[in-house]
């Protein structure tokens, strides 16, 4: 097999596309597309986000929520990052139904069927850019997307991905083995 070296291109896959909505300090609802982000650990949401209205919101209220986004709302999911909230309105503009947690002082948005409802317990940088944890205070599903045992079913929810190398979004497939179980194939 020939390999060829590219560099520091960093092509780890799949990255998130996480929907990160936030309150401004005068309560307008807004949200970002994250990649850079994922469960840092069991109950813990980290993301890394650059200069955005996003981060402001969050430094101020202490608090975020994350939703998967799927892929019945990729237009939703993509403009939520081409369009910022020091500009524009996306809530309005996108027609999505944004609705204050239970939680936490932070949006959800009613049609994502997946949302983590976080608190911030870490913030490295400041408002103009930063790595932020956040605690998992809720998880909030839509019942549409469970199986008959009461738990998340990704393949009814079709969460999607995004692959850097085309710039493109992809739908996350079939299962293909059993976790802590294909491995036992060697022992
Ligand atoms: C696919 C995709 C992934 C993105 N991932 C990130 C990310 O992980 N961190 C970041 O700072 N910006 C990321 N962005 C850019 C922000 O979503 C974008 O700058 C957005 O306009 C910020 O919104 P706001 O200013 O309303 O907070 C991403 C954009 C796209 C389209």
């Amino acid at each position: 097999m020939a390999f060829k070296n590219l560099g520091n291109a960093g092509e780890l896959f799949p990255q998130s596309v996480f929907i990160v909505s936030s309150y401004a300090e005068d309560g307008t609802p807004n949200a970002m597309n994250v990649a850079w982000g994922g469960e840092c650990e069991r109950h813990s949401v980290c993301i890394n986000i650059g200069d955005h209205k996003t981060t402001e919101n969050i430094v101020a209220k202490g608090a975020f929520t994350v939703a998967p986004a799927d892929a019945a709302h990729v237009a939703e999911a993509d403009y939520f990052g081409i369009a910022t909230g020091n500009k524009v309105n996306k809530a309005e503009a996108s027609g999505m139904t944004f609705v204050p947690s239970e939680f936490v002082d932070a949006p959800v948005i009613e049609e994502f069927p997946l949302t983590m409802e976080c608190k911030v317990t870490d913030i490295q940088g400041d408002a103009h850019g930063a790595r932020i944890v956040g605690e998992i205070v809720n998880t909030r599903v839509s019942e549409s997307i469970l199986d008959e045992e009461g738990r998340v079913d990704f393949a009814k929810m079709r969460p999607i991905v995004y692959d850097s190398t085309r710039r493109i979004y992809r739908v996350v497939g079939e299962e293909v083995g059993g976790a802590w179980e294909a491995g036992k194939a060697f022992m």
